[in-house]
């Protein structure tokens, strides 16, 4: 009799869990079979009135039917649940999507390939060198006398007695000079460092691009030429300049170059002190003295050289009053390039 029994509850447990659809239908099933009344327990309670010798066989048919069709009911259960818990999670299609931020090229390295790109179309090509250089190609080939000022401690961070952190791109120039018989016509990027207080005029580490061209028979007016078609193409063809007198060791004659202050347009202002002009560059004819160091004939050979630094060309090109700002990586700002 429980036998029978057993098989038909097992039947009536698979036909009624196969229409289950909701957590209710669930809980009327788990009261139906499972309660302390249901049809399962019922069988317990039956079990105690069957015949002593069938006990053992019976009950352990009944445990057998209580943990499968437990173990079917858990399973069933968990789905339905999960099912409801994803249903009742929900979305709000209106809400802003995540935002994901998109990376971009540092507004330095976006002027530098725009530097690049136009001295590449004027027939440049692009060389670089080591960071940390010896006294002698930073200064010595240079023409510095051993007792210039740019030599002592207060600017150069020395590493030894013979090396230092370049101060400028310039020594590129003697390595290429060293490898290369003239022609040579070549732009320098890279980081140069100054150990100078930090301020928003200064900062112990920026950027330069130097330039130099070799041949026979290159003149001033190639030079001047030369950085006038380059700084039109980049800071517009309206642009006003000029060229200045100055002094460095490796160039005779030496001139820097002045543009348009961007900010008060050639009227006078705090940042260009009144002048109307920014100075963006120094150039000059290569110095005689420093083709000595690589072995040119100066008789046959003239050249010239210039050098800029890629701060000051972007302060100048986006109105920029602090070169700081380059280094902060604030994305408020970079995100503006
Ligand atoms: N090296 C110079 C500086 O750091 C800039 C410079 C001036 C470079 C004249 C040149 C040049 O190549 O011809 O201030």
């Amino acid at each position: 009799m429980l036998e029978k029994n057993i098989s038909e509850i097992k039947d009536s447990f698979l036909t009624d869990i196969k229409s289950v659809n909701s957590l209710k239908d669930i809980e009327e099933i788990r009261i139906k079979y499972f309660s302390r009344n249901g049809l399962v327990s019922q069988l317990f309670e039956q079990l105690k009135e069957t015949a002593k010798e069938e006990k053992p066989i019976l009950g352990k048919k009944l445990n057998q039917l209580r943990d499968e069709v437990s173990a079917h009911f858990n399973e069933i259960k968990e789905r339905i649940a999960s099912r409801q818990s994803a249903k009742e999670k929900k979305i709000d299609l209106t809400l802003p999507g995540n935002q994901y931020l998109i990376g971009s090229k540092h507004i330095l390295t976006q002027t530098l390939d725009e530097i690049k790109s136009i001295f590449k179309g004027l027939g440049f090509s692009v060389a670089t060198g080591p960071e940390l250089e010896s006294d002698y190609y930073n200064f010595e080939a240079l023409n510095f006398p051993s007792d210039h000022p740019a030599r002592d401690m207060q600017d150069t961070f020395f590493v030894s007695k013979d090396f230092l952190l370049r101060t400028h791109a310039t020594p590129v120039q003697i390595r290429i000079m060293e490898k290369q018989a003239p022609p040579v016509r070549a732009i320098m990027p890279g980081r140069v460092y100054r150990n100078e207080a930090v301020s928003a005029r200064s900062y112990c580490m920026f950027h330069q691009v130097d330039g130099i061209y070799v041949d026979t028979d290159v003149t001033f007016a190639e030079l001047k030429g030369t950085l006038v078609s380059f700084a039109k193409q980049f800071y517009g063809s309206d642009l006003k300049y000029r060229f200045r007198p100055s002094f460095f060791p490796f160039t005779e004659p030496s001139a820097e170059m002045d543009i348009t202050c961007y900010l008060c347009k050639g009227n006078g202002c705090r940042i260009c002190k009144n002048s109307g002009w920014l100075e963006i560059l120094g150039c000059g004819m290569v110095d005689p003295n420093v083709y000595k160091f690589v072995n040119y004939d100066s008789e046959k050979y003239t050249g010239y050289a210039f050098g800029m630094g890629i701060e000051r060309i972007a302060l100048l090109k986006y109105g920029i009053t602090d070169i700081r700002i380059f280094f902060d990586n604030d994305i408020r700002f970079l995100k503006q390039f």
